[in-house]
């Protein structure tokens, strides 16, 4: 059997696949369900300074290719989330990466510098969702010098804890911004958040099917483009990568990695295939192996031939 375990920033997984941020329940019990369903590690929901409302219904809709949800970001704020990540590390069993949110710098440095002092294993900074641009205007990981602000920002305060840049598609040229990031002082990245803002309409009502009329699209239709994203950005910058974006399969899984992901991040596929897409994933990317003469999977990173 090939060894899965990696190592991510100093942090051991079990194996490569960690829920993907926002996308099933914000408690320590649903995030130990999740690892219980084989998941190698934890994002948590992107966390604001103070509640945050979301959007209102409907928020999400799938169809066999992709998804578009425009949840908003709902948090019950720092307070709560400080809570959860206390009655987590009672019987930890996988690594912990904490998402946070901010409207503003002064945001991000409040709730790193409260991160700095929690038992989480790595710190995401989530610059990127399309989806509240009505609130905060366009997203600081579309202007290189606002993602490296923000960047600088969140290192100076963020003590012995390696932060991660979540980065948007949405950009013209990915490596720019990442770059950008690298000399701010990134230890590594988290890509891709979702697309667009997306519309679907209903015919019938001639409206937009979602509440919020647009939203960010995820699943199986964006993985090509986070596969090249990822494989740009590792290029530029040799910063290790938590691979997001339309990964199912285990398949789906490996060719993040070959692209330059240690890490292969998994949202959408807990709609499309279960709570224990995690499981699934991960054996799958085991037979891979075996069958392929792959004795431990980080071998795999950063391998495509171009
Ligand atoms: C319902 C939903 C909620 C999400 N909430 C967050 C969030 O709170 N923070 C964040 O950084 N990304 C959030 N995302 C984006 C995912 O973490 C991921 O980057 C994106 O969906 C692409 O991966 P996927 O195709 O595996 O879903 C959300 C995605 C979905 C579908």
């Amino acid at each position: 059997m090939a060894n899965l375990k990696v190592k991510y920033l100093g942090t051991a997984f079990a194996n490569p696949t960690v829920l993907a941020s926002g996308v099933t329940g914000v408690t320590a019990s649903t995030w130990k369900s999740v690892v219980r369903s084989g998941a190698g590690g934890i994002t948590t929901k992107s966390i604001w300074l103070n509640e945050h409302k979301g959007h209102p219904n409907p928020t999400i809709i799938t169809t066999e290719h992709w998804m578009m949800n425009a949840v908003g970001l709902p948090d019950a704020g720092l307070n709560k989330a400080v809570e959860e990540i206390a009655e987590y590390e009672k019987d930890k069993p996988a690594p912990l990466i904490a998402s946070i949110v901010g409207g503003n710098e002064e945001e991000f440095i409040k709730i790193a510098e409260k991160m700095a002092t929690l038992p989480i294993d790595i710190l995401e900074i989530n610059i990127s969702c399309p989806n509240v641009e009505d609130e905060f205007g366009l997203p600081f990981a579309c202007v290189a010098t606002d993602a490296k602000r923000i960047t600088q920002a969140v290192k100076k305060v963020a003590g012995n804890k390696p932060v991660v840049i979540k980065l948007s598609p949405n950009v013209t040229r990915i490596t720019e911004i990442a770059e950008a990031c690298a000399q701010g002082g990134a230890d590594g990245f988290c890509l891709i958040n979702t697309l667009g803002p997306g519309l679907y309409i209903n015919l019938e009502l001639r409206m937009p099917v979602l509440a919020n009329k647009v939203g960010g699209i995820s699943g199986p239709a964006i993985k090509p483009l986070a596969v090249k994203m990822v494989h740009d950005v590792y290029k530029a910058t040799g910063l290790p990568i938590i691979g997001t974006g339309g990964v199912t399969t285990g398949k789906d899984a490996l060719e993040m990695m070959m692209a330059g992901a240690t890490l292969v991040g998994m949202g959408s596929a807990v709609y499309y295939r279960g709570i224990d897409v995690f499981r699934k994933v991960a054996n799958e990317i085991s037979e891979w192996c075996d069958k392929n003469g792959v004795k431990n999977v980080e071998e795999i990173i950063g391998t495509v031939k171009m």
